[in-house]
């Protein structure tokens, strides 16, 4: 394979150089974003005309300040919590110790209105990760309380230009106000609260784009909405996937076309600008009846490149324990329950239950391994113990008319199989998406110890019963 040298680009992008293009000396010594984390009301324009709307946000923005750091980077951050009701951030995909992983009540006391909490923790892994609230986060997540963490490797893939996608949703109503129906157990038991005004960044979709034709992009995609999952669609182009929830993977076109990204999940992309000066194509949601996320426009510059660039290289691996599957310890969670299908029974605060009798005051739907827990509070039971060190073959039964983005703490796991179908490449991941009766099959070493949350990043789901624990002896 020829190699494109870092000449090609320094010499050919010229003016849209950024500082990925720095020698990885100066550009580690570079840290971005803030020390301190304010969770706050602040106001958003969401809709071309009328109010802005009131939300929540980290420092004054949705999404919040991006957080950036070189790999191996000692992060500090205080989290100074100007909200009406107590939070937590949790730093959703790196592997941090149990007592920074920001869950309350399991991990930490909840942060109360006028205080604060500092964090601290190693960023051992590369990637793109992101933060957001643990308390409440059907209701803080959904009011605009998310932001992008980036590691940097210390040999990033050449591009001309890197851009980073969070998406979201709001759901407003007629006076541009977000609908105050968070918790509303008819959400917690169907398909999540999902929203009427898609946001990119913070700002509605359609967005506008300018590239150059022969341009080369790094695009980092995070879904941060509650409830909906994307599949996503580039007209007339063929990105590569370079890494998934911050994990690199050999470079590969998407999957059948598109590009499905549950809530949690994050996709890093090298797009090739291989359109001719003045075209136009769009990136869409194939889910949402092709709604348009961004409407991308060829300059009318002349090309920064006229030959075609080779696929990009690999990222280098992170530091993950490699699953020992000869030595597997063998476990499985299965999932039922939610308003669709047989109405489950599960264990409630230990006595067996029928969910739907119990709902509209219990507000739990659905089960993992016939229990059914609330929020953090009233944790009681793990549902898994681990010995340290092994080597877990998890399996995940949905039997739910329902999919699932499940997402485990502490630890990054190898897709296995899904649906009992071997999974190419066999990808790392922090959240894997569960189709309705599916199965997925995980494979992870249990290194880091303490008591980790695993549960649906369907925010509602989560509130609604489908949160447990796995513990890994210390
Ligand atoms: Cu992104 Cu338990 O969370
Ligand atoms: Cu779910």
């Amino acid at each position: 394979m020829t190699k494109t040298t870092r000449r090609e680009f320094l010499r050919t992008a010229g003016a849209t150089l950024t500082m990925l293009a720095l020698p990885p000396a100066v550009r580690a010594a570079q840290e971005q974003g803030p020390k301190v984390l304010r969770p706050a009301p602040a106001q958003l324009k969401l809709r071309p005309s009328g109010a802005a709307t009131g939300v929540w946000g980290f420092n004054g923005s949705v999404p919040g300040p991006v957080l950036r750091y070189p790999q191996g980077a000692d992060v500090a951050l205080s989290v100074q919590n100007a909200l009406p009701q107590a939070t937590t951030v949790h730093w959703h995909g790196l592997r941090v110790p149990n007592a920074m992983d920001g869950v309350p009540q399991v991990t930490q006391a909840p942060i109360e209105p006028g205080a604060r909490f500092d964090y601290a923790f190693k960023a051992e892994d590369a990637g793109t990760f992101w933060y957001h609230p643990h308390q409440a986060s059907f209701e803080q997540v959904g009011r605009g309380l998310y932001g992008l963490l980036i590691i940097d490797e210390p040999k990033p893939i050449e591009v001309d230009r890197e851009l980073a996608w969070v998406l979201s949703d709001f759901k407003l109503g007629r006076d541009n106000q977000q609908v105050n129906d968070f918790g509303d157990v008819a959400h917690f038991g169907g398909g999540g609260r999902i929203g009427n005004v898609l946001a990119l960044n913070g700002r509605p979709a359609a967005r506008r784009l300018e590239v150059r034709s022969g341009e080369r992009i790094r695009l980092r995609l995070l879904n941060a909405s509650t409830a909906r999952i994307f599949l996503i669609a580039f007209e007339n182009h063929q990105p590569y996937v370079v890494s998934y929830d911050g994990q690199p993977i050999e470079p590969h076109g998407l999957p059948g076309g598109a590009l499905a990204l549950g809530p949690g999940m994050r996709t890093d992309l090298i797009l090739d600008c291989t359109g001719a000066p003045g075209e136009s194509f769009s990136v869409l949601d194939r889910r949402d009846k092709g709604a348009e996320l961004v409407r991308v426009t060829y300059s009318k510059k002349p090309p920064v490149r006229t030959r075609r660039l080779p696929p990009p290289e690999p990222i280098a691996p992170n530091p993950l324990p490699e699953p020992d599957l000869s030595k597997a310890v063998d476990h499985f969670v299965l999932f039922e329950g939610g308003l669709l299908g047989k109405p489950a029974i599960g264990l409630v605060d230990g006595k067996p239950r029928k969910l739907h009798e119990i709902m509209s005051e219990q507000k739990l739907t659905w089960t993992m391994n016939y229990s059914a827990q609330h929020e953090h509070a009233q944790m009681h039971e793990p549902l898994l113990r681990f010995g340290r060190g092994e080597t877990i073959r998890l399996k995940l039964i949905n039997d739910t008319e329902f999919e699932h983005p499940m997402h485990l703490h502490g630890h990054s796991f190898r897709v296995l199989a899904l649906n009992d179908r071997p999974v190419r490449y066999r990808p790392w991941r922090d959240t894997v998406l569960m189709g309705p009766r599916g199965t997925a099959e995980l494979a992870f070493v249990a290194d880091n110890p303490g008591e980790w949350m695993f549960h649906c990043h369907i925010l509602e789901h989560a509130a609604g019963g489908m949160m447990g624990t796995f513990v890994v002896e210390g």
